[in-house]
């Protein structure tokens, strides 16, 4: 086992005391790097990009080169589950995930395959253990996963969506169908995350992005119980250290102390909740992460000091809080933006826990 040299990530999500507050990016490795855009060249397409360990290692390792940031996150994506249940995932340029097989049916659910998830996405195994080599204790390795409600809107669809025609409609005309699917994913998801925390996950993040267009019932009932039973059934300790659960409900805002209540050990945030009034409400019982909206990474340097500085005092100086964006980086912005945004966490950070360790 080797040893953690930076820990600042993991000690904050479990609410202990840091020298300066965490950093790291949702979709911290992507096309907004030109090295990125390089590998994926040279892999062929996106999931090439992510069935290949070493070239996916390459790029996860790519921002941490570029910046000082606090955690690495696998390169993969959340849609590698219903791929590996049939659904046939494949990305149109420019248009985002398809599946030649939506899920449409109670019949199309019930056909469904939950697979042992270490086997039939072993490349994502693959992929955890060669970053967890190469990073060498650098910094921790975050897994990750669609929540339940998430991944279902997809393969309904059969794409992204706008309006959740399918979706929304088999949840109000036929909830027991999608109940059936929701249970097998939840299924799914808990298998496939103890696999990445047995291959070397150090922390794990459940990507809800679609949780903020249900209604509070419905949020509850569709997402929130799924992720409540992943969060029971995740293996929460590896290498003799806690393996810290965060929850991100894009849009989540108002139903924060519900989210809280599932044992999670961190809730991430959007942009549009205050982080101070979050922390009041929730604040003593998880950490929070987040959540300068990535657009203010288009603007200038200034801009971008003054936008951290109002997250960074507006949580103050207790312990438990994670910088990140409050969604994930534009694919359209300068690479030089992110690191004016992490030296400034750094500095007015630092300044803010001094005296508090
Ligand atoms: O954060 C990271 O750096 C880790 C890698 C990561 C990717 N996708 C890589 C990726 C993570 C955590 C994801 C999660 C993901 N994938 C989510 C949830 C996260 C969120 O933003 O809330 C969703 C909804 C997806 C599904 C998906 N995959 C979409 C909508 C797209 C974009 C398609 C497009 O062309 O715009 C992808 C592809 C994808 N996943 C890319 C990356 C870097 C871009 C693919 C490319 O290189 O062309």
């Amino acid at each position: 086992m080797t040893e953690l040299k930076n820990d600042r990530f993991l000690r904050a999500l479990m609410r202990q005391p840091v020298d300066q507050t965490p950093v790291w990016m949702m979709r911290q490795a992507g096309r907004y790097l030109p090295e990125y855009r390089a590998t994926r060249a040279q892999a062929g397409d996106f999931m090439s990009l992510c069935k290949n360990a070493e070239l996916a290692c390459e790029v996860t390792i790519q921002p941490l080169e570029r910046y000082p940031l606090d955690a690495a996150i696998l390169f993969s994506d959340i849609l590698t589950i219903p791929d590996a249940m049939g659904c046939g995932l494949y990305f149109e340029a420019g248009e985002g995930p398809r599946f030649s097989h939506p899920v449409r049916t109670a019949a199309d659910i019930d056909r469904l395959p939950v697979p042992p998830m270490a086997d039939a996405l072993d490349y994502v195994m693959n992929a955890v253990k060669t970053i967890r080599r190469e990073l060498n204790g650098r910094v921790p390795l975050i897994g990750f996963s669609g929540s339940p409600w998430t991944l279902a809107t997809y393969m309904i669809e059969g794409a992204g969506s706008k309006e959740y025609r399918y979706a929304k409609g088999l949840m109000y005309s036929d909830p027991g169908a999608l109940h059936a699917l929701l249970e097998k994913l939840a299924a799914a998801v808990t298998d496939y995350l103890n696999a990445q925390i047995a291959a070397g996950a150090q922390a794990v993040q459940i990507f809800d992005t679609w949780g903020g267009v249900l209604t509070e019932p419905a949020y509850r009932e569709f997402s929130l119980k799924y992720m409540e039973s992943i969060v029971q059934g995740l293996v929460r300790e590896a290498d003799g250290r806690p393996v810290p659960v965060i929850l991100f409900t894009k849009g989540g805002g108002q139903w924060l102390e519900a989210m809280a209540d599932t044992g999670c050990d961190a809730l991430g945030l959007d942009w549009t909740v205050d982080l101070g009034q979050c922390r009041e409400r929730v604040g003593n019982r998880v950490a929070l992460q987040g959540n300068l909206d990535p657009s203010v990474l288009f603007g200038n340097d200034e801009q971008v000091r003054r936008e951290v500085e109002r997250v960074l005092t507006s949580f103050g100086s207790h312990p438990g809080h994670v910088f990140n964006l409050g969604h994930g980086i534009n694919q359209h912005v300068d690479p030089s933006r992110p690191a004016t945004m992490i030296k400034a966490v750094q500095e007015i950070s630092r300044a803010l826990h001094a005296g508090t360790n």
